[in-house]
């Protein structure tokens, strides 16, 4: 399968955990209808998430992802094709961080925004082999 790969970040707006499951519920009904797999790595002060399927798929989801207002500051950090995914089997994967392995402070600094693809990768590459098919 060839498509779109895409990873971004942003700041969560009022962080709970009831927000949370509201974001997760809505991601696992909508995403199989759109082809759509990922993960979403979340953290009071960071989501990072990456999100997978169909190109046209991901494009329409981002868009309402931007709009979204239980998150600021939206910004895209890695949009690759890919014929492979990392999360074949999860609707959404999540994570509590213990995968991001930068700080607050370094996420407040802007390290994500400096990473290189790779590096972002990175902790998908962790989730995604902790969580075998
Ligand atoms: C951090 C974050 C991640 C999200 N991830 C997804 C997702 O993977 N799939 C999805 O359909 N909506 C996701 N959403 C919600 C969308 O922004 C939007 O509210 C939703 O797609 C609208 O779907 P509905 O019309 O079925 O309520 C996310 C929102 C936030 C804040």
């Amino acid at each position: 399968m060839t498509g779109t790969r895409l990873i971004y970040r942003s700041q969560p707006f009022g962080f709970d955990a009831a927000m949370l499951a509201g974001i997760l519920s809505t991601a696992r009904r909508n995403n199989p209808r759109w082809g759509i797999t990922g993960a979403l790595i979340c953290r009071h002060d960071v989501y990072l998430q990456l999100i997978e399927g169909p190109s046209d798929s991901i494009e329409a989801l981002y868009s309402r992802i931007l709009k979204d207002d239980r998150h600021l500051d939206v910004r895209l950090l890695l949009q690759e094709e890919m014929n492979q995914r990392l999360f074949p089997t999860w609707a959404m994967l999540d994570d509590e961080a213990p995968s991001l392995f930068w700080s607050a402070e370094d996420v407040a600094k802007g390290a994500l925004e400096a990473a290189s693809p790779d590096t972002l990768l990175a902790p998908f590459l962790l989730l995604s082999k902790a969580h075998p098919d």
